[in-house]
């Protein structure tokens, strides 16, 4: 019989070659990379290189998490602080922020109907507010726990002492978020007044991890004075640091801040650091921000595709929601409360994805 030539039944292996795309590929592998090839990254990537990426970042994401997105119930207890960070509409020079405080029992009833609703994580988070003393919220956290024994409580609330922090922990929270939001000297020096310090921020997480809490750090992408050489520190920090969450959203100027007329991060650059977090971290919890939900209508998807698993509805009680309000424009409403459930549900279920009646623990 004639030899017969098969057409080729598959297209032949695409090496995809470009120098960016080994650099994603290496990541993936190893898991860290130097501080060149992050600036390389940064600075050289294509769309092309953006779509591998996101491939990549969402097979790990499925790879560890399967098809669930975990939520978590944003409480805004306290829109008080004393901070002055140059980027924050809550900063304590905003003579126009509108001010509100939570009793205990108002944040009870936010958590009473999350928990009807499903979720079983309470982020309870604020402005560096003195007047919830540590006994205050010790008491606060201990009857969230009471109530809710099955929730998880992940703290929002700014730096605070060692002591502070264990004390919290022993009262049953378990989770906490503190964005270093640069790790660079200067850069931070640029977004901060001077009483407030990097070496601060960054002892305060180490203290979180040997409390032992499922602790987050995290960045804003497109600070002003933010340059690839800024970001790529964050990166390598996020390296060594290894957090067991990571939060990141594009800055969005507030109108009443110094920065005012500053240029808004892009939803592009924030969606590829994503991407780059779920390879560096393969098993972090990396929510789809509000922010990026605020600059793209279709941020959450997008975060997901690039890699994200999280997603942190408003949980605070609708009349306080229009006061918490960090940056120009933040969405609280439609899908991005924490009642819409079953049509954030539906906008999952579109992409394939399921939300479980779950608390999401950190499985590393
Ligand atoms: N744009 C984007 N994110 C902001 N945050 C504060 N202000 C802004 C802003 N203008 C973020 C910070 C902080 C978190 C609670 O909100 O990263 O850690």
């Amino acid at each position: 019989m004639n030899k017969v030539n098969l057409p080729e039944l598959t297209p032949p292996v695409r090496r995809q070659t470009s120098r960016v795309k080994d650099l994603i590929r290496r990541l993936e592998e190893e898991q860290s990379l130097s501080r060149e090839a992050f600036i390389t990254l940064l600075t050289d990537h294509t769309p092309e290189d953006d779509q591998y990426l996101y491939e990549r970042a969402d097979r790990m994401r499925r790879l560890h998490f399967g098809n669930q997105i975990y939520i978590r119930g944003l409480i805004e207890f306290s829109s008080c602080c004393k901070n002055d960070c140059l980027y924050c509409g809550l900063r304590r020079s905003n003579r126009q922020a509108q001010r509100y405080r939570l009793t205990e029992e108002e944040i009870l009833s936010c958590c009473r109907v999350g928990y009807q609703l499903g979720y079983r994580t309470f982020v309870l988070q604020s402005g560096e507010d003195g007047w919830y003393t540590d006994e205050r919220l010790c008491r606060l956290i201990a009857s969230v726990k009471r109530e809710w024994p099955d929730c998880a409580i992940t703290l929002s609330i700014g730096e605070k002492s060692r002591e502070s922090y264990q004390a919290y922990f022993d009262a049953g929270a378990q989770r906490y978020l503190l964005r270093h939001e640069t790790a660079s000297p200067a850069h931070y020096a640029r977004l901060h007044p001077p009483e407030q310090r990097l070496e601060t921020r960054m002892e305060c997480l180490r203290n979180l991890k040997e409390i032992g809490y499922q602790t987050g750090c995290g960045f804003m992408v497109g600070s002003p004075g933010q340059t690839a050489a800024e970001l790529a520190e964050d990166f390598l920090f996020l390296q060594s640091f290894r957090p067991e969450m990571v939060g990141i959203g594009p800055f969005i100027p507030h109108r009443d801040t110094p920065f005012a007329l500053e240029p808004a991060g892009t939803a592009d650059l924030t969606l590829f650091c994503l991407g780059l977090i779920r390879l560096m971290l393969p098993d972090v919890l990396l929510p789809a921000t509000t922010a990026l939900g605020t600059i793209d209508p279709f941020g959450r998807e997008k975060g997901i595709h690039a890699g994200a698993n999280v997603i942190m509805p408003n949980l605070s009680p609708s009349d306080v929601r229009g006061k918490y309000m960090l940056y120009d424009n933040k969405i609280s409403a439609g899908d991005e409360a924490a009642e819409n459930l079953a049509a954030l549900k539906a906008r999952m279920a579109a992409i394939g994805c399921q939300i479980p009646v779950c608390r999401g623990d950190y499985q590393g």
